[in-house]
């Protein structure tokens, strides 16, 4: 039952947009229940082999405890078979997809190494129509993490945001600037990589509202993590998060005709398009696909831990 109050806080809620309440949560086995495993070839060119359910389990390539998912590539084969397309990986994709909602991601961990090219991203239909927005995303351990949309024609970013992270492209289209999208490079060291890893992880937020996508990253033990976030309220107020490390607002792109209803998803790829044609000035070693076939152990550390996964709608 309803109160009165209740009800009037939740009309002038979801007109605002601001405050949700939790639709899923995913925690450990949930995983292999919520999101689907995808063993299809990389179109981005990776020197990877995404493994179905089954193949990912037996080979503990996935893992659930109560409290944590993990998703790894192999690190103990040595590829010599001249006809392998790659590194054993995983790719899942969530079956619920999404129009405006909010995703916290609590991550433990994310992949590290030379030729590693990880990404959390949610994904619309007949891309590019549908849209695609990644959350986390780098290559062979570089920098800083990069938010970045990528669209049809006709969607553009302005020059000035309240963001604290430094906008890259404007332009979202993939038909240019070879398809590098409108990005965010975020600020923190701690927002990816080995610096992320070093701090125990922490949260990803986005929130899609008709008006924006915004991305917020906070680092396990900063001092500003919203209360909700951090002890995984059932309802999260995104007003009270403080200003975002990427935002990509509707001034000039018609969020709600340029994203469809999106799906996560998470996957570890390793060379290709991005990873491999940047491997030697990233200072890496020897070639990107050998160093991948020829170097298991040097992936032990190329894996996903999930906490859990909360979205609110
Ligand atoms: C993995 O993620 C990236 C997004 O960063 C995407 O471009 C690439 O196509 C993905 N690989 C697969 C197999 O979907
Ligand atoms: C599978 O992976 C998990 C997570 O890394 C690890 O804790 C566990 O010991 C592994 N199991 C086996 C049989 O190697
Ligand atoms: C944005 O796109 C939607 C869906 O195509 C459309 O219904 C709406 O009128 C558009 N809004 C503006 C301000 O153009």
């Amino acid at each position: 039952m309803l109160g009165i109050a209740a009800a009037l806080l939740l009309l002038s809620s979801s007109a605002l947009g601001a405050t949700y309440r939790r639709s899923d949560n995913i925690v450990g086995a949930d995983f292999y229940t919520k999101f689907s495993f995808q063993a299809i070839p990389d179109p981005t060119h990776g020197r990877v082999n995404y493994v179905d359910q089954a193949t990912a389990k037996a080979k503990n390539l996935t893992f659930a405890s109560h409290n944590s998912f993990v998703l790894r590539a192999d690190d103990t084969t040595v590829i010599s078979d001249s006809s392998s397309v790659g590194r054993n990986s995983v790719r899942i994709q969530s079956n619920k997809a999404y129009t405006t909602h909010v995703a916290v991601f609590d991550i433990a961990h994310m992949p590290q190494g030379c030729g590693t090219w990880p990404a959390l991203w949610e994904l619309g239909p007949n891309w590019p129509a549908g849209g695609e927005v990644d959350i986390i995303e780098g290559v062979n351990d570089q920098g800083t993490n990069q938010v970045t949309l990528h669209t049809s024609p006709g969607c553009t970013m302005p020059i000035t945001r309240t963001e604290t992270g430094t906008s890259l492209s404007l332009d979202c289209n993939t038909a240019v600037n070879f398809n590098s999208g409108c990005g965010v490079k975020l600020t923190p060291a701690t927002s990816y990589g080995p610096a992320f890893n070093r701090n125990g992880g922490g949260w990803y937020a986005l929130e899609r509202t008709n008006s924006g996508i915004s991305v917020w990253f906070w680092s396990r033990n900063a001092l500003n993590v919203p209360l909700d976030v951090r002890t995984g309220l059932s309802t999260v107020d995104t007003r009270l998060w403080g200003t975002p490390s990427a935002t990509f607002p509707s001034t000039s792109c018609n969020i709600s005709k340029f994203f469809a209803a999106n799906n996560i998803v998470i996957n570890l790829t390793f060379c290709g398009d991005w990873a491999g044609s940047v491997y030697s000035s990233s200072g890496c070693p020897s070639t990107c696909t050998s160093y991948v076939d020829q170097n298991p152990r040097a992936f032990a550390g190329a894996y996903f831990q999930f906490n859990s996964i909360n979205i609110y709608e």
